[in-house]
């Protein structure tokens, strides 16, 4: 027979299994609202394909491959591959404009949704090849 003891501890330890997996779930769905919005609003410029008129030239991407070449240590062109942009730091970036980068507002992109982004390109960049010297 179990005792009532046992009942309430198989119970916690459901209750903590469904919290871990609650927060794993969170956490998921961050990083895919990070991707969906990436794709959106990032990747027509930061993208590591070809631009819509079928030329490697996507404004973002080529404009950090000229910026950073050279740099020591090594800084990628793609921003899915950048281990430094924290949500902090995009915000930055992102509230203020960068060169021939547009700003964006809150209305356009809220302070959750870079944080999303942060999470999209900080997972995508672990996953990453190693920079190369030169690029
Ligand atoms: C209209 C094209 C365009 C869009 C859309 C765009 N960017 Fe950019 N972004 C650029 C360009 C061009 C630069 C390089 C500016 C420069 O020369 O410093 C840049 C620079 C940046 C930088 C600075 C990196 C560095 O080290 O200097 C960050 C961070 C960045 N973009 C993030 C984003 C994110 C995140 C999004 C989507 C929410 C986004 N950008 C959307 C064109 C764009």
């Amino acid at each position: 027979m179990i005792a009532r003891g046992q009942w309430a501890r198989a119970g916690a330890v459901a209750a903590l299994a469904f919290a871990f997996a609650a927060a794993g779930l969170a956490q998921q769905s961050a990083m895919q609202r990070g991707n969906a919005k990436f794709q959106h609003s990032c990747a027509p410029c930061h993208g590591a394909g070809v631009g819509d008129d079928g030329h490697a030239m996507l404004p973002g991407t080529d404009a950090l491959r000229i910026k950073y070449k050279g740099a020591a240590p090594p800084v990628p062109a793609l921003l899915e591959e950048r281990t430094d942009l924290t949500a902090p730091v995009l915000k930055v970036f992102l509230r203020h404009g960068s060169f021939s980068m547009p700003p964006f507002r809150p209305t356009e992109l809220t302070d959750a949704e870079i944080a999303d982004i942060a999470a999209y390109i900080a997972d995508k960049a672990k996953r990453a090849p190693a920079p190369k010297a030169k690029q």
